[in-house]
Order: structure tokens, then sequence, then C-alpha cells
């Protein structure tokens, strides 16, 4: 019976979000490698599917799926000319969203768009906000921007839980010894609260932890262990309430690039250390102590973040 009322609650919490919406952030859709131009690109994302493809000018452009004249995915359609071409009838998209030409030659209904996510790309991924326009810049990863350091993206693959949840081991310091055995003893005494995000520092004299969430869905850090510098980006995308899809990014300073692969392999062990208790764990806002209390503050800037339901579900 516990077992039963437990289902009920997260169904009607997972309920709850849905009709809210998302939290108005920015998530990755996918690897920029993968987005050639000419190529459409279909994702479930917020419980609903976009498609992302290139304008004229290599600017990622990410879209509604759903064609306003019949509904079919645009992602089974085509890059014609600069423009996103519905399989079905040839109703064309331009990068805006609007309907630029319908082939019969036919008015075109001023109702005949798609609404287009602000797109960016950055790190090596294609990024969407969810809103009619982004409350803040894309993710930084603090010490470094994407010209200074050599760095590398790669899609994780689908997920059993929320990226919020996922991003809250980010200012969880207890997790680092215990979870993942690292040597870390000291916590921030405080971290900074922003619209947006969420920064802190620790430093001794044998390491620094900077690190920063974007949004609920994204952890960055700059480390320096033994005097070596490496750079990290958790991030994730909700295709619904509890499934994503996974990505990361890896940084080293310039002329480093033989430590790239020793950075993915210290990111493959800590997901693979934190992927059994995120796969099973029954969230819940237990019995925080006085150690939790940066973790205590991250809940609260999660539960006052904004959201937005994206359109054409
Ligand atoms: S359904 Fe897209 S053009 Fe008809
Ligand atoms: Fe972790």
């Amino acid at each position: 019976m516990g077992v039963v009322t437990s289902r009920t609650q997260l169904a009607k919490q997972h309920n709850t979000l849905t009709e809210a919406g998302f939290h108005r952030s920015w998530y990755p859709l996918c690897l920029s490698a993968e987005l050639t131009a000419g190529t459409a690109i279909g994702r479930d994302f917020l419980g609903t599917r976009v498609v992302a493809w290139r304008d004229a000018a290599g600017q990622p452009v990410v879209q509604s799926a759903w064609c306003p004249h019949l509904g079919a995915d645009l992602s089974v359609g085509q890059v014609v000319d600069g423009r996103l071409r519905c399989a079905y009838h040839h109703w064309s998209f331009d990068g805006t969203g609007a309907c630029a030409d319908i082939p019969t030659g036919d008015k075109i209904p001023a109702a005949a768009r798609i609404f287009s996510y602000p797109a960016e790309e950055k790190w090596g991924l294609v990024w969407a906000f969810n809103g009619e326009t982004p409350d803040f810049g894309a993710p930084r990863i603090p010490g470094a921007e994407p010209e200074t350091i050599e760095h590398a993206a790669q899609a994780r693959g689908e997920r059993p839980w929320d990226t919020w949840i996922a991003v809250s081991n980010g200012v969880d310091f207890q997790h680092l010894r215990t979870l993942h055995g690292l040597p870390v003893n000291s916590m921030p005494d405080e971290i900074t609260v922003e619209a947006g995000g969420i920064e802190f520092r620790v430093e001794s004299p044998f390491h620094l932890q900077h690190g920063r969430i974007t949004g609920t869905n994204t952890f960055a850090q700059h480390l320096r262990f033994s005097g070596q510098e490496m750079f990290q980006l958790f991030t994730g995308a909700p295709i619904e309430p509890g499934r994503s899809r996974g990505f990361f990014v890896v940084g080293v300073p310039k002329g480093e690039a033989q430590r790239l692969p020793e950075v993915v392999a210290m990111v493959d062990r800590l997901n693979a250390e934190d992927a059994p208790v995120l796969s099973t764990i029954r969230f819940r806002r237990g019995l925080l102590t006085a150690s939790d209390r940066h973790l205590a503050r991250y809940f609260r800037y999660v539960d006052e973040f904004p959201c937005f339901l994206p359109p054409e579900r």
C-alpha cells in the first residue's frame, strides 16, 4: 500500500510539473558535430518534440517539430535553400518559425508559424532556452572560455532521472568524500546565488574547486589538483518528468590536449558512481543537517525557479 501511495504522489508531482512547464533554462539538445549542414534532427524534449537544423548562415535553429498544417513531424523533413521543408506537403519554414512557402500558391495563413526556441552553440553542444527569450546566458565553465581551453563534448544517452536532482550533486559536498572518495575535506563557507545561477569557490594550498550551476540542469567546475588544471561540465535535458538526456564536456589548458582522455576517465568514474544512486533514488527533502545547508539553499533556488510551458505539445 505504501508503495502505491508513493507512486501516486510521484505521479501527482510530475503532473503538477508538466502543467507548470519546465524550468526556464538552457538545455543541451545534441552535439554540434551531429548537426551537420542540411540535416534535421528530431528530439523528444520537455514533454514535446523539437527539430534542430542549421540556417543558411550555419546558425543552429531549434523549433517545435509539429507542422501547423496537419501535424507532421518536421524532423522527417528536409533542409532546402536555408529553410526547413515539411516532408508531407512541402510547406517551408524559416529560422524565425514563419511559414515562407506553400507550393500550391495558396495564401499563407497568419497562424502558420512554429515556435522557435532561442538557440546557441557553445562547448561543442547545441543549446535551446525554454522560453521566448533567454533570461541569462548559456552555461559558463568557471575560469574558461571556449577559445581559451582545449575541450570536447560527449553524449551520455538517456537517463532515468530529473536533471535538477542530478545537479544537486554540485553543492552536495558530503557526497564527494563519501560516494566518490575524493580527498575533499572542505566545503565553501558561502555559495553565491544569483538569478539563473549558483557559484562557489574552495581553495587550499593543495587544490581548487570553482563550481558553477547554470539554470537547474548544468554543473560546471574548474579543478586544480597537484598543479594540474581541468574543466568539467555536466548537463542534461528533460525528455519528460523523470527522464533526461545527458551530455558532458571536458577541458584542459591549451597545449595539453593529450590530457583530455584522463579527464574523460575521471568524469566516467564520477558518473558510474552517481548512476546507481540517482537511478534508484526516491527523492525527498528528507532530514537535512547543518552540513547540508548549501544543498538546502539549492532546493529553495529550484523551488523558486521560473517555469515555462513549451507550446505545441
Ligand atoms: S503536414 Fe506539413 S505541410 Fe502538410
Ligand atoms: Fe556525484
